[in-house]
């Protein structure tokens, strides 16, 4: 059997489907992913979010271990986000200067702070001062042109960073459109760290094909893995997964999320909500028919019963 092991393997942080449950579920279940990273931790009303640094703090999503993931708008955000990260017990702290969100580019944040030269440089000063931890980089090509990371690169370069994920969309675009290649090739070869690729990964021949590009060391999943969860340990293993064998992973990974978000929701809209997220990516794994029912399910009732529509065969 081929052992695809020396590529990194990194599963995205995707807000509302990978939270702590979804990790420890899919560690234990799975495996074949190298490093997971949360959704990104975010400064609301002035606070952080508690809900955040509650899904963020180490072991909450057990065996998975995640990096957690900041976003920031200045340095007071940055230093108030790394000191309660720092001071849980993190070691590992990753930057978002990628999210496309619009009402957060606006305020400056995600792949809003690419073009604040002043600001990446007093990061990059914080990383070379914050010893104790190690800082990784999750960005875009640009906001509006892929060619947006050359305001960032003098900065970026000056950060002390284990890798770089690079996403290669502009923030415009949004999760949709053509992927620069050529935009993401030039951005590799200039930035001077590890360099892992991001974005449209769906299939073993995906990572084969990314993982092998020039300079790229690993590679980034997200909706891809999020859909076929399987997917990087098929790719490890060097062998597609039967359907019997992927189903029934799927529903214990499954029940394993559905048990312990129902721990943590008082009643069960809340829960039936973030179980309709949870299938949103594996539509077409479980088949329309069981996708269309979990989607229309309005009850628990009901959506036990569209859970009986997923076939192993
Ligand atoms: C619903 C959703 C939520 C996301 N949340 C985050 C996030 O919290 N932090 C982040 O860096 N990227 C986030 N992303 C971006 C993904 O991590 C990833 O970069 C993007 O989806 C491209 O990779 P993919 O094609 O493998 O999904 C999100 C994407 C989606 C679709």
């Amino acid at each position: 059997m081929a052992d695809n092991g020396s590529s990194i393997i990194m599963a995205a942080p995707l807000q509302g489907i990978t939270d702590a449950a979804w990790r420890e579920a899919h560690a234990e279940v799975y495996g074949g992913i190298d490093v997971y990273f949360t959704p990104f931790v975010r400064i609301e009303h002035g606070e952080i979010r508690r809900r955040d640094l509650r899904e963020a703090a180490p072991g909450a999503d057990g065996a998975a271990r995640a990096v957690p993931q900041i976003i920031f708008r200045d340095i007071d955000e940055f230093d108030r986000l790394t000191d309660a990260l720092a001071g849980m017990g993190h070691s590992r702290i990753d930057l978002n200067l990628g999210c496309p969100f619009p009402p957060q580019v606006r305020r400056g944040r995600g792949a809003g702070t690419l073009a604040r030269t002043e600001l990446l440089e007093e990061v990059a000063l914080r990383t070379q001062q914050l010893t104790a931890v190690d800082f990784s980089v999750k960005m875009r090509l640009g906001t509006q042109q892929p060619d947006g990371w050359r305001d960032a690169l003098a900065a970026l370069s000056a950060m002390r960073l284990s890798h770089v994920a690079i996403h290669p969309r502009t923030a415009q675009q949004q999760y949709g459109g053509e992927l620069h290649a050529d935009a993401f090739a030039e951005a590799a070869e200039a930035i001077p760290h590890t360099i892992i690729f991001n974005g449209d990964i769906i299939d073993a021949a995906g990572i084969e094909a990314r993982a092998a590009m020039p300079r790229v060391a690993g590679v980034m999943l997200g909706r891809g893995l999020a859909a076929r969860p399987s997917l990087a340990a098929e790719w490890r293993e060097g062998r597609e997964w039967p359907r019997s064998q992927r189903i029934g992973c799927l529903l214990e990974m499954h029940r394993r999320v559905f048990e312990r978000r129902s721990g943590l929701s008082c009643g069960d809209a809340p829960v039936l909500a973030s179980m309709r997220q949870f299938w949103e990516y594996p539509a077409a794994e479980i088949g329309a028919k069981a996708a269309k029912a979990i989607r229309k399910a309005s009850t628990m009732a009901k959506y036990r019963a569209a859970l009986e529509l997923i076939s192993e065969k």
